[in-house]
């Protein structure tokens, strides 16, 4: 507890916000839940799970000046940038780095001996512009795209080298249609297949005790699940140096139900892959794949007793789900920590407010949170 005040204090908040914090989380009704009701309790979601997997969260620098500092203090023991690691932020030109909000990130990891998990090294999305084009704007070669490949790999994770134990190396790089397996993507298109290998080994070239993973969306729909495997094993059989699959896990009141869910489990259940589950949030609106305009009914954001309980239904399945197949799973991690704000409300409606976490807007624990520590 010491420690955790001595680091509140250092980012310039008082004690006084924690005593609120737990005054506010007064339990209703389990056995686990009356403890955090009293001000001796400093336990968190990483408590409950010590035995079971590290909790992580995805934060942006900003917030971590803000009072969700001291909430991802008591309940979180990981972390992951939202957006601050990624090659548009971190690499905006070819000679341009910016180390700010990634750097302060690793800071507060590192001085608050929270994990740290590198986000992300190669996507379709989020990549600089000048990235895939030569001086004269014309597109660049293979052989060029993977020098800068492998010079913005080998430049972010020899930084973060000690500080950073697993990578997020290629994200995203299969197809959402039904039948094409790899995105057509800039870097799919320029380079083929191989520039998904090539990264694995740029990454491990440079930093060697790093756990590397392929991580993807959608892993719930049996043939977007069937394309991961084949690729991730395909990687591990050819001895790419590959070490997990992170498994995002976006997910809705309405999915997954506890069939889709271990059926996905079962079949990344291979000797030797590490599974996360990478950047889970439960949306309280039924699943949309794609972005689309707003409608009337969309004008209804509230958090009605109806979602809710959907809400917490689903969570409570997923947690007893993964709590089953802990010896799998190393680690879940949150895509934000509060509901406060979240990408889910922009997509797939623009400016329609959703609540996918176990945190309110208020940094309370919401109803959801209790059946996850429950059991
Ligand atoms: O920073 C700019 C700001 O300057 C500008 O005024 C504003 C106007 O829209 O945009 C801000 O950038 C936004 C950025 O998030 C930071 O908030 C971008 O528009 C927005 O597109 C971007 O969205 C991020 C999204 O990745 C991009 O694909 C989300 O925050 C982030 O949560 C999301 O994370 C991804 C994972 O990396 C990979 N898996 C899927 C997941 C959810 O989409």
């Amino acid at each position: 507890m010491a420690h955790c005040f001595k680091n509140l204090q250092m980012i310039g908040l008082t004690g006084c916000w924690v005593m609120l914090f737990l005054s506010c989380a007064a339990p209703k009704n389990s056995g686990a839940l009356h403890e955090a009701g009293t001000s001796k309790s400093t336990k968190g979601l990483k408590d409950y799970y010590k035995n079971y997997f590290a909790i992580g969260g995805a934060v942006s620098p900003m917030a971590l000046h803000t009072e969700e500092a001291g909430l991802i203090l008591q309940q979180f023991n990981s972390l992951t940038a939202e957006n601050a690691m990624k090659m548009g932020l971190v690499h905006p030109g070819e000679e341009v780095y910016n180390w700010s909000g990634a750097d302060s990130i690793a800071t507060f990891a590192k001085q608050n001996n929270l994990k740290l998990r590198g986000h992300n090294l190669c996507r379709h999305n989020q990549t600089p512009t000048w990235l895939f084009k030569d001086a004269t704007g014309k597109q660049v070669s293979k052989e060029v795209l993977l020098k800068r490949l492998k010079d913005h790999i080998t430049t972010v994770v020899s930084r973060y080298k000690g500080t950073i134990f697993a990578w997020d190396v290629v994200n995203e790089a299969i197809s959402d249609k039904k039948d094409e397996y790899l995105r057509h993507s800039e870097w799919f298109n320029i380079c083929g297949e191989e520039y998904i290998a090539k990264a694995f080994e740029y990454a491990h070239e440079a930093d060697p005790n790093a756990l590397l993973f392929y991580n993807d969306y959608n892993e719930i729909d049996p043939i977007k699940r069937d394309k991961i495997y084949k690729l991730v094993k395909g990687l591990k059989d050819a001895g790419v140096p590959i070490h997990g699959v992170g498994l995002q896990a976006h997910w809705a009141i309405n999915e997954p139900n506890k069939e889709a869910l271990v059926n996905m489990l079962e079949q990344f259940a291979l000797p030797g892959l590490k599974v996360q589950i990478t950047e889970l949030d439960i949306s309280v609106y039924p699943k949309e794949h794609n972005a689309r305009g707003a409608r009337q009914v969309d004008t209804d954001t509230l958090l009605t007793n109806e979602k809710e309980q959907l809400q917490i239904e689903k969570y409570k399945m997923c947690f007893k789900v993964f709590r089953k197949y802990r010896k799998m799973i190393s680690g879940v991690t949150f895509w934000n920590i509060p509901d406060r704000s979240s990408w889910l409300d922009n997509f797939p409606v623009r400016n329609r407010k959703d609540y996918p976490l176990l945190f309110d807007k208020k940094l309370n624990p919401k109803k959801a949170y209790w059946e996850v520590i429950n059991f």
